[in-house]
């Protein structure tokens, strides 16, 4: 089988997502239903962590584990990754040992060094540029309530961090529009988001302009993991870039609100929009375990 890395949503075609959306129903139909399935019965996948996590890290080792694999954590503070190893001879080394990678770290050529000197499929598990697993298991949610989402706008609050970029390179792939609004000083650069071109986008100065119409609604901190110097002047600037009760009327009646969490309630969004009846933000999480396995399932065995 041709090696296959999950870098950044691109990576993959429509046509492999929508296959991927179809197993992930099947999977998370056989996992409600106590059906023991163990596809990767032996493999063994290798987490590498270099900032902070819940969800990701226990999506991806529950979920190798209810495929039948296990998992080993690796993290820069007690493995030789934090003492200045090569990326490159690390590859070597733990891809000779394993079957597949996830890595959680800072800049996207991190991961992209890594997984070119593997002899196993990599996956992102979120660098400074690209949060593609959390991407694909948000997609998922919004099909699993509302259908497909081809036509569909979402609106993007805030900074144009990871899940921004991530967003917008989704649109080009499953052909649907983002309307984006982030504060002056933070606006989309679309060589860094990794972007054929500008069509499937719309920038906006008022977020709530952005909001109209849009048939989901979704933010992220305003700080990302790695820029905590940056924290008490990006309070102020994106101050009126908290999605609310009011942004949400401007939506369409049946929009959805999404968030990657951990959130910060009364920052990127108001308790009761989070804690709302439109707040698909648990679902999102929970299938961040039934997208990974599907994922995991197709990068080491194809399409079964
Ligand atoms: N959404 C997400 O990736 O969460 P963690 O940082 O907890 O993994
Ligand atoms: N943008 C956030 C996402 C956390 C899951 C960060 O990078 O910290």
């Amino acid at each position: 089988m041709q090696l296959k890395h999950f870098l950044q949503f691109k990576d993959l075609t429509r046509d492999e997502f929508e296959y991927l959306f179809e197993r992930t129903r099947r999977i998370k139909e056989q996992f409600k239903a106590y059906q023991t399935y163990h596809p990767l019965h032996d493999r063994t996948l290798v987490m590498i962590f270099e900032k902070a996590s819940t969800r990701t890290r226990l999506s991806f080792e529950a979920g190798i584990q209810q495929l039948g694999g296990s998992a080993i954590y690796l993290n820069t503070r007690d493995s030789q990754l934090g003492r200045g190893e090569p990326v490159e001879d690390a590859a070597q080394v733990i891809s000779r040992m394993s079957d597949l990678v996830m890595i959680r770290t800072f800049e996207q050529d991190i991961v992209e060094r890594f997984a070119a000197h593997s002899r196993v499929p990599v996956i992102n598990g979120l660098t400074n540029e690209y949060h593609p697993c959390q991407i694909m298991a948000d997609i998922y949610t919004y099909i699993e309530q509302r259908g497909s989402i081809k036509g569909k706008t979402v609106a993007w609050i805030g900074d144009s961090n990871n899940m921004c970029n991530t967003w917008l390179q989704a649109a080009e792939v499953l052909d649907f529009n983002v309307h984006v609004s982030t504060p002056p000083g933070y606006e989309v650069e679309p060589e860094r988001a990794g972007l054929y071109g500008t069509d499937h986008y719309e920038e906006f100065t008022d977020p709530m302009e952005a909001a109209k119409g849009a048939d989901l609604v979704t933010t992220d901190v305003w700080t990302s993991m790695g820029f905590e110097a940056e924290n008490e002047e990006r309070k102020r600037d994106f101050e009126d870039w908290q999605v609310d009760a009011d942004m949400m009327r401007l939506a369409k009646p049946d929009a959805l609100f999404m968030h990657c969490l951990p959130a910060h309630r009364g920052e990127e969004v108001a308790a009761e929009v989070m804690d709302g009846p439109r707040s698909v933000v648990w679902d999102e999480a929970e299938n961040r375990l039934h997208t990974q396995k599907a994922l995991m399932e197709y990068l080491l065995l194809g399409r079964v």
